[in-house]
């Protein structure tokens, strides 16, 4: 299958989408504290998109092949858990790191970022985990431009893990998006500099590395979506929704809440 270059019609739209998901991410940031259950957060998310926005989670009831439809509006990933954490009656407590993933449909388009928080003080590990990982997320970011490869943002974000002692997760990965929630090209988080497809201007795709602190192996829990560490190691994840421009790249999921951008060098 070709992978879809967006026109300017659709970038426009996927601008809207994408920064409505980080807006999210802002207007949840301030509930995201010790005793709150990971259903309220849900909640409250689902009610902002819903009635402030205008616009639809599009994890509720999302079912890819071999899923049962996915039963909240976001992902809450815990601690030790990878992705697709499905909130409940969970209580946050202080030490907790979480992942909160938001993806909004605004006018048919998809708009996909996800950030960590911290609740209260976390480990000295744990914030180095969460700050690795979010600097690994913009070395990829980094490396996009036309003529640039996929290896390359895989290469980047690898070799940054690695080089810190944590290993990268291969079984989830970055994606394009658009009017579909998940399609091609596959946006793997490792690889070998110049391999694979090659980036074009108007390509939207996002970014999504899960690193871990112990092994890199996953376990499925039984509500068939959770992703956890084999090993229970912690786990963290950032994400956006990027566009490839003439010169470089658009990051569609900033908003005024984003945190700054890291020093890469
Ligand atoms: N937002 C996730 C991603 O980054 C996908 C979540 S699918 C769900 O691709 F069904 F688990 F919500
Ligand atoms: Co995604
Ligand atoms: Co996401």
């Amino acid at each position: 299958m070709s992978i879809s270059i967006n026109n300017a019609i659709d970038i426009a739209k996927m601008r809207i989408a994408g920064r409505l998901g980080a807006e999210v991410l802002d207007y949840i940031t301030p509930f995201v504290v010790h005793g709150v259950t990971t259903d309220a957060l849900d909640k409250l998310c689902h009610d902002y998109i819903v009635n402030v926005q205008q616009a639809v989670p599009a994890p509720l009831n999302y079912a890819p092949d071999g899923h049962t439809p996915y039963p909240k509006s976001i992902c809450t990933s815990v601690n030790h858990v990878i992705c697709h954490g499905v909130p409940g009656d969970k209580v946050l407590k202080n030490g907790d790191t979480v992942n909160i993933d938001i993806t909004v449909i605004k006018e048919g388009y998809h708009g996909d970022t996800s950030r960590m928080f911290h609740v209260g003080e976390v480990s000295i590990q744990a914030k180095r985990l969460s700050e690795l990982t979010y600097k690994a997320m913009w070395l990829g970011i980094n490396q996009v431009k036309p003529d640039a490869s996929l290896g390359d943002i895989g290469y980047a974000i690898q070799s940054f893990a690695e080089k810190n002692g944590f290993s990268v997760v291969r079984e989830f990965c970055g994606h394009g998006i658009g009017k579909v929630f998940h399609t091609e090209p596959q946006i793997l988080h490792y690889g070998r500099p110049g391999q694979g497809l090659k980036l074009k201007a108007g390509m939207i795709f996002t970014i999504e590395p899960m690193i871990n602190a112990g092994k890199r192996d996953i376990k499925q829990m039984p509500d068939g979506w959770t992703i956890v560490t084999k090993d229970r190691s912690l786990s963290a994840q950032w994400e956006h929704t990027i566009l490839v421009t003439e010169t470089g790249y658009d990051v569609l999921t900033l908003s005024a809440g984003s945190p700054a951008t890291p020093q890469l060098i």
